[in-house]
């Protein structure tokens, strides 16, 4: 059993999760809790996560199936087989089964943009390979996934326009005619702009204002999703209370859709969640190799319980909390930005056991009063 004592004075204890209290049913009041899910759990080959995912969560997000290099991987070429098991998994546990997603810059082949000669295709055939991509995979699961990422990480930092090929090739509007396409091929599916350090003032208002342009145009925008890929000290308690308050005063529904938190050093400060950053990693970039010491699991376990008091304080307007993986051992920040570090970014170790930071977050839902 591990003892650790918070500043706030809470004394806590991690007992492995037998008899313990869920995270689902700790905040069954507030709102749902995610996880995404990789191809070993979708297949149930993961006998450590699987477990944790069907006690835990109520909720599943496809870490990578459902993007278009795993989904559609050639030109008239469609691979659903982890994407259809991913369903089923949610279906059998009763989960809100999320997509992930549709018009992304990333992890989006290089065809989609090109033709056979690899020269840019028109605006009117990407229009084209877009509307057949989304009717292909909303369509398929019409009625069965129950919201979607439809745009990805559209904005830069100060709240314009990413100049992505989407952009370059179609124009803005892509995102209208994006969200567009998603809900005439499922009117009944929620669609969400999703997108990273919109706790950021400027890139916030960017997407206030995005999601108001496609609202008055008279497009479905059911919710925001806040990647929330925090670190201890970003964003500030004060820029995340704001973001949700924002977002609710601009009549918007919150989703904090990939919550983890990276205690590992980065770089230059560089807080954004930007894929294509890379960094080279030396031993200092890598200091919990063998452990993380309890006193940074307590700076965790306080970083997380902060987190979860606020989302409890906006709770009225916050539909859903995902994590970004299941355990550490699963988590990107592993790789990102740099290859081959140990991080601990979730709320259960490696080995599947709950992590002090589990019982702070369970706890104050049960001790904290809503502020
Ligand atoms: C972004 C994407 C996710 C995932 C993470 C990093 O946030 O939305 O699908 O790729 O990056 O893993």
């Amino acid at each position: 059993m591990i003892v650790s004592v918070l500043a706030s004075g809470l004394v806590l204890a991690s007992n492995a999760l037998a008899g313990s209290e869920t995270l689902k049913d700790a905040f069954k009041k507030d709102f749902l809790i995610g996880a995404a899910i990789n191809h070993d759990q979708i297949f149930e080959e993961d006998s450590r996560g699987v477990p944790i995912i069907k006690a835990q969560f109520n909720s599943i997000t496809p870490e990578n199936v459902l993007k278009w290099e795993s989904v559609h991987p050639l030109s008239g070429q469609y691979d659903f087989a982890a994407a259809d098991r991913y369903v089923q998994f949610g279906e059998s546990n009763h989960m809100f089964i999320v997509g992930h997603t549709l018009v992304w810059h990333s992890q989006t082949p290089p065809w989609v943009f090109q033709d056979d000669q690899g020269r840019p295709v028109s605006r009117e055939v990407l229009l084209a390979r877009m509307r057949e991509h989304i009717f292909t995979v909303v369509g398929r699961y019409r009625g069965r996934v129950q919201g979607w990422d439809v745009v990805n990480e559209a904005l830069n930092e100060d709240g314009t326009l990413r100049d992505s090929p989407w952009r370059k090739i179609i124009g803005d509007d892509f995102i209208e005619k994006a969200f567009a396409f998603a809900h005439e091929a499922d009117p009944q599916a929620e669609l969400y702009y999703n997108e990273y350090s919109i706790e950021n003032g400027a890139k916030r208002q960017g997407a206030i204002a995005l999601i108001k342009k496609l609202r008055s145009k008279g497009l479905l925008v059911s919710a925001v999703g806040i990647q929330e890929h925090v670190s201890l000290d970003w964003p500030t308690e004060q820029q995340l209370n704001e973001t949700l308050a924002d977002f609710e005063k601009a009549g918007i529904k919150n989703q904090i859709t990939e919550l983890d938190v990276d205690v590992l050093p980065s770089p230059g400060r560089d807080h954004r969640a930007e894929v294509s950053r890379r960094m080279t990693a030396g031993a200092e970039a890598n200091p919990y190799a063998q452990g993380l010491p309890a006193s940074m699991q307590t700076k965790l376990a306080e970083r997380y319980t902060a987190l979860f008091a606020i989302y409890r304080k906006h709770a009225a307007n916050l539909k859903r909390v995902t994590f970004w993986g299941v355990t550490d051992g699963d988590s990107w920040l592993n790789d990102w930005p740099a290859h081959g570090r140990t991080s601990y970014p979730l709320l259960f170790d490696r080995t599947g056991q709950p992590k002090p930071a589990f019982d702070t977050v369970v706890q104050s839902q049960r001790s904290i009063p809503n502020l």
